[in-house]
């Protein structure tokens, strides 16, 4: 086999066959592949895309590429919720506890944050003393004792998109539906869950921009799932503004924190109860998704969600009165309002640019080599469809570097649209996919 009529056969259309696809990534993984070959086949895929089934092929060549991850050790019936990324989407944080407070057993592995979107492995390590690198049976033992536990993923886990999404990174084919397909599930699919609920997230801060290509994601992504034999579930949720009024890591949590406390924000309450009522209806503790939201709001009404995530925390090494004192996350020395540049109503946000804008703040990363400043992050006072008046705050940024105040104000100022007249409202959850 020959990679060059493997790239010549995705020029023209053509199916790859299941023994070229793992030509393809084991020769990848091995080093036997060029980057540049490689580069090749991934903008012949970005092309003329892959069908369902070498969708599957994909995803489960680069599932097997590295350590599958065996939870048979843990017991009862074990649930993962995963997002496809977005601006101050902290829901991982509130949905693992409320679902492990019913008895859900939530054995998580998590992202960093990349580009403009965060992800949750930072926002624990703004927890002091949380560990997100325990060892596997320390991990096992505390998912067994409590029922919840969030690690980082490791190095072993699906290396093949360890190597493909840094291609892609640079060779500009990430927004591409099987490429992202095979990168979420390839993943997903080496750790030992029995439901999966996913949170596509559709609108400007997200990977697909349309309600359309999001649609087609999540139907892809279900059908790889199912493939695989797991019990699978998708929401497309709105992030063409972002979610809650905090971006940054220390202050997602203590947003999180005070949403598990049942002082959240309407948005992110609403879409916490719905992943984790979808959630306990996947696993089977529900038999509707009604019934499932029900239980979920139980767990933030009698206190049973906050203290699962203080028990987890502890376990995990952090100090569990950070749930108590905010001030022992630390607070950013330069805080500053950023006023309004017109008199209306926020018609649209670009919730990619708000992402940028926390990020030049010091919440993210540029390149995996970037230290993130975990106090960093936005408060956002004005969202699609407030009334701004010119002058007042808009927003508050948190930064230990005044000299980042500039750009990121610029970033920002551009992201929002005033318009004279009040946009038509957006429903948060937009469809369902099963
Ligand atoms: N998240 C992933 O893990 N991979 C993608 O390609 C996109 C989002």
């Amino acid at each position: 086999m020959r990679m060059v009529d493997l790239i010549r056969k995705k020029q023209e259309g053509l199916p790859l066959t299941r023994e070229e696809i793992r030509f393809f990534t084991e020769g990848y993984v091995g080093n036997e592949i060029p980057d540049y070959q490689a580069a090749a086949l991934l903008m012949a895929i970005w092309f003329k895309g892959m069908d369902r089934d070498e969708t599957a092929e994909l995803t489960f060549a680069i599932r097997d590429s590295g350590e599958k991850l065996d939870f048979s050790e843990i017991k009862g019936i074990r649930a993962d919720k995963h997002s496809t990324g977005g601006v101050g989407d902290k829901t991982s944080l509130i949905v693992t506890p409320m679902v492990a407070s019913c008895g859900i057993k939530v054995a998580k592995i998590s992202g960093r944050g990349l580009g403009h979107t965060g992800g949750t492995v930072d926002k624990l390590e703004s927890i002091p003393g949380f560990r997100t690198d325990i060892p596997k049976d320390e991990f096992t033992d505390i998912v067994n004792r409590i029922g919840i536990a969030i690690v980082g993923q490791n190095r072993e886990v699906a290396p093949a998109d360890k190597k493909l999404y840094a291609l892609r990174d640079v060779t500009s084919t990430i927004d591409s539906i099987p490429l992202i397909v095979s990168s979420i599930m390839g993943k997903k699919l080496a750790a030992d869950d029995d439901a999966i609920v996913l949170d596509v997230k559709t609108g400007s801060g997200s990977f697909m921009k349309t309600k359309e290509e999001s649609r087609k994601l999540a139907e892809l992504l279900v059908d790889t799932g199912k493939k695989a034999g797991k019990k699978i579930m998708a929401l497309i949720t709105d992030m063409d503004r972002p979610l809650g009024e905090y971006v940054g890591n220390a202050l997602e949590v203590r947003e999180a924190i005070e949403t598990l406390k049942g002082n959240g924000p309407e948005d992110l309450n609403e879409i916490c109860e719905v992943l984790s009522g979808a959630t306990l209806m996947l696993s089977g503790d529900a038999s509707t998704l009604e019934e499932g939201r029900r239980m979920a709001a139980k767990t933030i009404r009698d206190g049973s969600a906050l203290r699962k995530f203080r028990e987890m925390i502890k376990a995990q090494g952090g100090n569990p009165e950070v749930t108590e004192d905010y001030s022992l996350f630390g607070e950013a020395p330069v805080i500053r309002a950023i006023p309004a540049k017109a008199s209306g109503f926020i018609s649209a946000m670009d919730t990619e640019a708000i992402g940028k804008a926390s990020l030049l703040l010091g919440a993210g990363r540029s390149t995996m080599a970037d230290v993130i400043d975990e106090t960093a992050g936005i408060r956002i006072l004005k969202k699609t469809g407030d009334y701004a008046e010119k002058g007042e705050p808009a927003a508050v940024f948190y930064t230990s570097d005044e000299r980042r105040l500039l750009d990121a104000e610029a970033v920002y100022d551009n992201a929002l649209t005033y318009s004279a007249e009040r946009p038509a409202p957006r429903p948060l959850i937009l469809d369902r996919v099963e």
